[in-house]
């Protein structure tokens, strides 16, 4: 634990206990008259009230009107973009670029402060392998070191290297722990999770977010092992601020307490918060009002309340609050600047991601098309999480027809989201005949997208999917772009079109971006950051899966002959008995890591520094140095992700049958030959062992196999050694 500056120090020891139990809320209030009357009686944190001035009213009341004065945090859910939207983070996520990531955060980091926020809900670093869960779309994918490496580039770019810069916010790495694992994918359900998969896959990017530094962590609405997180004292406490050192603050999410009484952990909200905050909550969060009067906290260890309002006060601080508890109204940022346009553009083109193209991508410049489905029209293309006062972003119809003449355009959305019976279906499907290539805009709407969004069934709602299926009917070559939340089931149409690119809610510039890939001025070489299933029947499904006691080598079929092991005898481990479906292929329809832009790369035989390193190397810093020759033998400047898998072979726990260890995205010029080399050291190659306790992580002797390419499917391997 950092020890506390004097300053601290010296207002803790003068506080008085009502002083110090008011510090220990945040609440929101949409009238300012009422944030103030709460700022005046003390309260540590408010949230935005979506202005520089209003933001210094209450910063006035809480420094002039208040007996110590203390400065307010005021948060916000900035989760990516404040007034500029960039692509949400499941889409920069698609990206594989960290440092696109960390200049997203530094705008929206610099837009927010500039406005008063300080602190914000974000980055949400929850693996999920479930796209039924709406929150997908707030997290960065179903692989740990992803989300590991854009959490860290996020929370980078939220902070900078100094707090009390005025274009640095507080981050918040959410939502401590397992959020990603409720069942069903239902949003707040349960998460049954082993101590072997918290470990090494949804603690890890917390792990990483608290030696980046986050400001704070959220505590999740779950349950773990049958104890909310919000009293979860080994998680919050145990594992967070002891094992990991963590000292910033644990907050709890939107009436994360209230709803203990609902878990029925508590009888009333009183005990509710005395538990939440001695399992090591320390800042409870009310939603509409469903707070708990401080008084009712008589019964709180005292040491346990200094502990919690030392922590905050010590954020403050770093905050440059106390010296600084104003911002300059005249230069608050409340729209896109050119630059920041600029920025979320190519933000929105980089995560664009291929998913199939037969050349009919990019658009010829002559060609005629026409433009349907709902997205040719919608601007919904912001995405969750974006706030009223956010810059909106226009049209795909609109940028088409202003980039290729009106002439040369025919828009016709054929149906809207959620239509089932649409006659301008057959409208559109007429009008496809007479173009060169039609275009169909689909995907989900903002609205269903999100928290609370759990959906059932991950098609494309609505007739989409018909209108798709009608206009490839008509035999003209049909792109379809999918503007998207979550991986989607598209298997009813997918194998009908020339071409499909997912361009997920890519933000203020969406549209711009969406037709620069079109036409190709941008390469959507984004690959998917979590597999899209056949069907929701597959969920869950991931890459980094066990291979289990019987894995598969083909499907099954329905129509599967009986197996009698009398008369088949002991040979009854065919392919019958293995893990999958009767009705269905094996594995997703598109994995982790799919896609791949409109470049054309080669790539050389992978090379190792040493084939063999002995434990004590790789523990004194030794690594493998694993390096691949690329070149663009095409025509045109182009992007290619270059990433690094670990398969154990043998491990004294299941291993995954594959790892992320290392990836990373590059630009090269036509002709231009480049050369992709990764350091495998010790952090890289260690994994957390849950058959000893406390659990370790470390490296284990023996073979790995290193696999490296431009997709999962696309890799060459080498093995490796590591003697004990
Ligand atoms: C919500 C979300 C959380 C968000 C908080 C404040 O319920 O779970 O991610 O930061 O409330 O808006």
């Amino acid at each position: 634990m950092t020890p506390h500056s004097d300053r601290v120090r010296g207002l803790l020891s003068g506080m008085t206990r009502e002083e110090k139990l008011a510090q220990l809320r945040i609440v929101y209030r949409p009238a300012l008259a009422d944030a103030i009357e709460l700022a005046r009686g003390g309260i540590g944190a408010v949230f935005w009230p979506q202005s520089a001035a209003a933001t210094n009213a209450l910063q006035r009341a809480a420094v002039t009107q208040t007996r110590l004065g203390i400065p307010l945090l005021v948060g916000l859910d900035v989760i990516h973009g404040q007034r500029t939207i960039y692509p949400t983070p499941l889409g920069l996520a698609a990206s594989f670029d960290p440092e696109l990531a960390r200049r997203c955060a530094a705008l929206a980091a610099r837009e927010a402060r500039s406005g008063g926020v300080n602190w914000t809900f974000a980055p949400m670093v929850d693996v999920s392998y479930d796209p039924r869960w709406g929150r997908v779309v707030e997290g960065f994918g179903e692989d740990v070191l992803l989300t590991s490496v854009l959490g860290r580039a996020t929370i980078e770019g939220f902070q900078g290297d100094d707090l009390a810069r005025d274009d640095a916010i507080a981050a918040t790495a959410k939502h401590f722990v397992a959020y990603g694992a409720s069942e069903g994918g239902r949003d707040y359900n349960t998460a049954e999770v082993s101590t072997h998969r918290l470990r090494n896959v949804y603690l890890e990017p917390f792990r990483h977010a608290v030696d980046a530094g986050a400001a704070a962590v959220m505590a999740s609405f779950n349950t773990v092992g049958g104890v909310p997180v919000h009293i979860h004292r080994p998680l919050l406490t145990g594992v967070l601020k002891e094992e990991w050192g963590f000292d910033g603050i644990v907050v709890g999410d939107a009436d994360g307490v209230p709803n203990l009484l609902a878990h029925r952990v508590a009888g009333d909200l009183a005990v509710a918060l005395q538990l939440a905050h001695e399992a090591g909550l320390d800042v409870e969060m009310g939603g509409s009002g469903s707070t708990v009067d401080p008084q009712d906290l008589a019964r709180i260890d005292p040491a346990r309340v200094d502990d919690a309002v030392g922590r905050i006060l010590s954020l403050k601080e770093r905050l440059g609050l106390f010296d600084a508890p104003y911002v300059e109204e005249p230069v608050e940022i409340v729209g896109p600047t050119a630059q920041a346009r600029s920025l979320v553009r190519e933000a929105a083109g980089h995560a664009a991601v291929l998913l199939e193209n037969d050349g009919t991508l990019p658009l010829r410049q002559d060609a005629r098309l026409l433009l349907a489905g709902p997205y040719a029209t919608s601007s919904d293309l912001l995405g969750a999480w974006t706030q009223s006062f956010a810059a909106p972003a226009g049209s795909v119809a609109d940028e088409m027809v202003d980039r290729c003449g009106p002439d040369r355009v025919a828009v016709l959305p054929g149906t809207g989201f959620f239509d089932i019976d649409e006659p301008g279906i057959e409208e559109a499907a007429e009008a496809a005949k007479s173009v060169d290539v039609a275009v169909v805009f689909v995907g989900e709407p903002s609205t269903i997208s999100g928290e609370a969004a759990s959906r059932s069934d991950i098609r494309l709602p609505g007739a989409q999917e018909r209108l798709i299926t009608r206009i490839a009917a008509t035999g003209t070559p049909t792109v379809v772009v999918i503007v998207t939340g979550r991986p989607l089931d598209v298997t009813a149409w997918i194998d009908d079109v020339a071409a499909a690119v997912v361009v997920w809610h890519g933000g203020t510039e969406a549209a711009a971006a969406i037709v620069d890939v079109l036409l190709g001025t941008v390469d959507p070489a984004g690959r998917l950051p979590m597999s899209f299933p056949r069907s929701v029947g597959q969920i869950p499904i991931h890459y980094a899966h066990e291979n289990t006691g019987r894995p598969p080598r083909v499907r099954g079929f329905l129509d599967e002959e009986t197996i009698d092991v009398g008369v088949h005898g002991p040979d009854n481990l065919s392919d019958k008995f293995t893990s999958k479906y009767l009705d269905d292929e094996l594995g997703p329809r598109y994995a982790f890591g799919h896609g791949g832009g409109y470049g054309r790369f080669v790539y050389d035989s992978p090379t190792v520094s040493s084939a063999t390193l002995t434990l004590d190397q790789l523990i004194n810093g030794m690594t493998f140095d694993v390096s691949i020759g690329l070149e663009n033998i095409g025509d045109r400047t182009a992007d290619d992700v270059i990433m690094v898998f670990v398969e154990d072979p043998v491990s004294r726990q299941a291993p995954p049958v594959r790892r992320v260890v290392a990836f990373e995205r590059m630009t090269l010029e036509p002709g231009e030959r480049r050369e992709a080399s990764f350091s495998l050291g010790q952090d890289a190659l260690a994994t957390w062992f849950t058959d000893v306790e406390p659990p370790r992580r470390e490296i284990e002797p023996g073979e790995l196999v290193v696999h490296i390419g431009p997709r999962l499917d696309r890799t060459q391997s080498l093995s490796v050694v590591i003697d004990a």
